[in-house]
C-alpha cells in the first residue's frame, strides 16, 4: 500500500508535519518478511512517541501495526501472554488491569506501542517493563528470520536495551511476551505521590486497578496529553553521576533531589536541573519546556523538528554551564 507524499503528523506524538515518500502498514509477520526479501532501506515507525522528525523521510516508512494478545501459558500464580508489537501500550495495560493481573499497572498511560516498550525499557513510578518481559520476538533485517531474545539477552538498563545499542536498526520487534502475576504480587506504591493519592481515596489494601487509577490521575496532573499539546514525554534521561560529584553539587544546591543507583553512582532528576536553569514553563516561539514537568518539551502548535532540537540544545547547554552535567536526550532525532 504505497500512498506517496504521506503526512506523518498524526503518527508522531509531537505532531510534527513531516512527510514520508511511501507509507506501508505492516499487519502480519509474513508481510514483513516478504517485504524484507527485496527492501533494505526503510524507516520503522511504531507509536511515534519517542521521535523528533527533523526532515521528510525520503524512503518507505514501515508502520508496524500487527495486532493480537494471546495467552501462552497459565498456572495458579502467573500468566504468560504474547502481544503483537502494533498493539497500543495503554490498551494492553487496561486489558491486564481489568483482569486484575499484576506487573504493568505502574506503567499506565505511557504513550506508544508494545513493540517500543522493550527498546527503551519504558519505566515509571518505580517499575520498569524489563521486570515483566519474558522474551522478545524480532525479525532480523539482514536475514529476514525471526529470532527470540530472552530477557537477559535484551540487556535491559535504565531507558535502554540491546535494541537501542548494538542491535540498533538491525531488528524489527514483532511480538513481546510478558509474564504477569495472578496473585500474591507485590504492588509498588512507594514512588512519588502514589501513596498520597491512595490515602486521599481512603484505600488501605490497594488492588492493581487502584494503583493504575492513581497513576493515571498523577500523570494527567503533570504530563501534557499529546492529543492536546504535542510532546514525547521525558525528552531527556535523568543523568547518572558519580557519588563524589553529586555530593559536591548538593553542597552547592542543598535542595537538589538525588537517588542512589548503585554503590558508586547517583541519579539526579533532569527535570529539577532544567527547572533550576530557568526553563520550566518558558516558551520560545512554537516550543517550550512544560510548565508542570520541565523534563518534557512541548509543541505549542506548528513546531518543526528543527525548532524542538534547537530548544533541546538550549536546555542542554544551559544545564552544562550551570551544573557541569551533560544531559542526554531520551528521544530519537530523525
Ligand atoms: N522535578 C522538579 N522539576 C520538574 C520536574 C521534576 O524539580 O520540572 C523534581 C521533582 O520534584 C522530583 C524529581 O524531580 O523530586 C522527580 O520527578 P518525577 O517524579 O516527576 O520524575 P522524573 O524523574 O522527572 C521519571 C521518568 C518519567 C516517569 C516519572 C515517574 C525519566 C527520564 N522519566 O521522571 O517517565 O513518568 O519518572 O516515574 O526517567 C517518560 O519517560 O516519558 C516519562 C514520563
Amino acid at each position: 500500500m504505497g500512498l506517496g507524499n504521506f503526512s506523518l503528523k498524526s503518527y508522531n506524538t509531537f505532531g510534527i508535519d513531516a512527510y514520508a515518500d511511501n507509507f506501508i502498514e505492516i499487519t502480519t509477520e509474513d508481510q514483513l518478511i516478504e517485504y524484507l526479501k527485496t527492501n533494505k532501506d526503510f524507516f520503522v515507525l511504531g507509536g511515534g512517541s519517542n521521535i523528533v522528525l527533523t526532515q521528510n523521510i525520503e524512503k518507505d516508512v514501515l508502520y508496524i501495526n500487527n495486532k493480537g494478545v494471546s495467552v501462552i501459558e497459565e498456572d495458579d500464580i502467573s500468566l504468560l501472554i504474547k502481544v503483537s508489537a502494533g498493539e497500543v501500550w495503554n490498551d494492553l495495560v487496561m486489558w491486564v488491569v481489568d483482569k486484575n493481573y499484576g506487573g504493568i499497572e505502574n506503567l499506565s498511560l505511557i504513550p506508544g506501542k508494545v513493540g517500543a516498550s522493550p527498546i527503551q525499557n519504558i519505566g515509571a513510578y518505580g517499575v520498569e517493563v524489563k521486570d515483566t518481559i519474558d522474551r522478545v520476538e524480532a525479525v532480523n533485517i539482514t536475514t529476514g528470520c525471526i529470532e527470540i531474545f530472552t530477557n537477559k539477552q535484551c540487556e535491559f538498563e535504565y531507558r535502554t536495551s540491546v535494541f537501542k545499542t548494538k542491535y540498533k536498526n538491525k531488528y524489527i520487534i514483532t511480538n513481546v511476551f510478558f509474564r504477569l502475576k495472578k496473585e500474591s504480587y507485590k504492588l509498588s506504591t512507594s514512588y512519588g505521590d502514589i501513596e498520597k493519592e491512595l490515602n486521599y481515596n481512603n484505600i488501605i489494601n490497594p488492588t492493581v486497578k487502584n494503583i493504575s487509577d492513581a497513576i493515571v490521575k498523577i500523570r494527567k496532573s503533570k504530563l501534557p496529553d499529546p492529543e492536546v499539546l504535542g510532546n514525547s514525554g521525558s525528552f531527556f534521561k535523568n543523568p547518572i553521576v558519580k557519588n563524589e560529584f553529586c555530593l559536591s553539587l548538593s553542597q552547592k544546591f542543598s535542595e537538589m533531589p538525588y537517588y542512589k543507583v548503585d554503590d558508586n553512582n547517583m541519579k539526579i532528576p533532569a527535570g529539577w536541573l532544567i527547572e533550576k536553569a530557568g526553563f520550566k514553563g518558558e516558551v520560545f516561539g512554537n516550543v517550550g519546556s512544560h510548565s508542570k514537568q520541565a523534563l518534557v518539551i512541548v509543541n505549542y502548535g506548528g513546531a518543526t523538528g528543527y525548532e524542538i532540537v534547537k530548544h533541546a540544545d538550549r536546555v542542554i547547554n544551559k544545564v552544562k554551564e550551570m551544573f557541569s552535567i551533560d544531559i542526554e536526550m531520551e528521544v530519537n532525532i530523525i
